[in-house]
């Protein structure tokens, strides 16, 4: 039986700190009320003009998993990149890592499934492997979603959530279950499509944005944040009790969890729901804000450098987000 495993984790964030006493310049909000519905105290947004796209961010994600796995360009086969905030319509960003990085990667595939990219585009990884199709497949998960905010009012509750980011992993083959992908879960329900989106630009429309679309601001993201909340916490804990139930493991067993940083309070829900201990659930959402696809690799990047993941140790990764989609994998590292 062949197995796949994390060979390798990099992540790229701006350099630009963009605190919650900055967007109180800039909107109708104030510190106490972001921190205690978000527990968001700065967040990375690249500098106003600058031109980075989320393909750049990706690329030095990318690079870095890459040294750290210790693998050379020339041997990765297939690029996977998970993005909602590419960089053009088409191509995808797959094409633009690949290019900026010089892999040789004969394939490349483009994943959105939003905050759940990563996990989506992780398991891609794991089956192409198992299946003896690719050796070492890149997944990068990167994000520029901050030239696409609504910075006044009317975005405020967007706004304050979303940031800018990059997380990726180097996936290549496995012996045995000791250093393993163990599974992954993927869910979906579209009747929620609409309670976490952006609708314009449209190709049901022609043509695809107008000035009356931009003067409404419906070119920007909208959330039901009440309904997104509620979903997230139960979907979450169901994910992380499938991933265990799959593998005959229990929470117990669990060096950390690594939850999609969607919001701290949803995390504390996950987190008192399931019973866990503070230390076992990591969180950097105070710092980063919410990266979408990029917050899960970004999360488990900063835990492996701090030495929180030694080799062996058991890693629940689980996200929740736009679509509805959600799911879970679980790791030993
Ligand atoms: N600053 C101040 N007030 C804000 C605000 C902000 N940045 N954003 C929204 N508000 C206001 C609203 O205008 C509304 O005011 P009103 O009652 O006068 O109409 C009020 O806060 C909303 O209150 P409420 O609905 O009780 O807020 P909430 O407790 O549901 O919190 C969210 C709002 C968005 C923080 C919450 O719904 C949430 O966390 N949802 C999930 C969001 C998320 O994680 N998304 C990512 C998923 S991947």
């Amino acid at each position: 039986m062949r197995f796949s495993r994390i060979l390798g984790t990099g992540s790229s964030v701006p350099a630009r700190v963009v605190t919650n006493a900055e967007l109180c310049q800039k909107i109708d909000t104030s510190e106490e009320w972001i921190v205690e519905r978000t527990g968001i105290r700065e967040r990375r947004w690249i500098a106003e003009g600058s031109g980075i796209g989320s393909s750049d961010l990706g690329a030095e994600a990318g690079a870095r998993a890459l040294a750290d796995a210790g693998i050379a360009a020339g041997q990765v086969s297939l690029v996977i990149a998970a993005t909602l905030s590419p960089d053009y319509d088409f191509p995808g960003n797959g094409v633009l890592i690949q290019r900026k990085l010089g892999l040789k990667a004969p394939a490349t595939i483009d994943v959105r499934q939003q905050c759940n990219g990563f996990l989506y585009g992780l398991s891609i990884a794991d089956a192409f492997i198992r299946a003896g199709v690719h050796q070492h497949v890149l997944v990068v998960a990167s994000e520029v979603q901050s030239t696409g905010l609504d910075v006044t009012d009317r975005g405020r509750d967007m706004t304050v959530i979303f940031a800018d980011g990059a997380g990726a992993a180097v996936v290549g083959p496995s012996d045995d279950q000791a250093h393993a992908i163990l599974s992954t879960h993927l869910h979906v329900d579209g009747t929620h499509a609409e309670d976490l989106w952006c609708e314009f630009p449209s190709s049901r429309h022609s043509p695809r944005l107008t000035k009356e679309i931009l003067d409404e601001g419906r070119h920007y993201p909208r959330m039901n944040g009440r309904v997104v909340f509620k979903h997230a916490v139960s979907r979450m804990q169901e994910a992380v009790n499938e991933a265990l139930d799959a593998n005959g493991v229990t929470l117990a067993d669990l060096t950390l969890l690594v939850p999609h940083q969607a919001n701290l309070r949803i995390i504390h829900n996950v987190r008192d729901a399931l019973k866990l201990p503070e230390a076992k659930v990591v969180t950097n959402i105070e710092r980063y804000g919410n990266t979408t696809s990029a917050s899960i690799p970004l999360a488990l990047d900063e835990c492996r450098k701090e030495g929180r993941l030694p080799a062996g140790s058991l890693v629940c990764l689980v996200a929740f987000g736009s679509g509805f989609t959600w799911g879970s994998a679980l790791i030993r590292l």
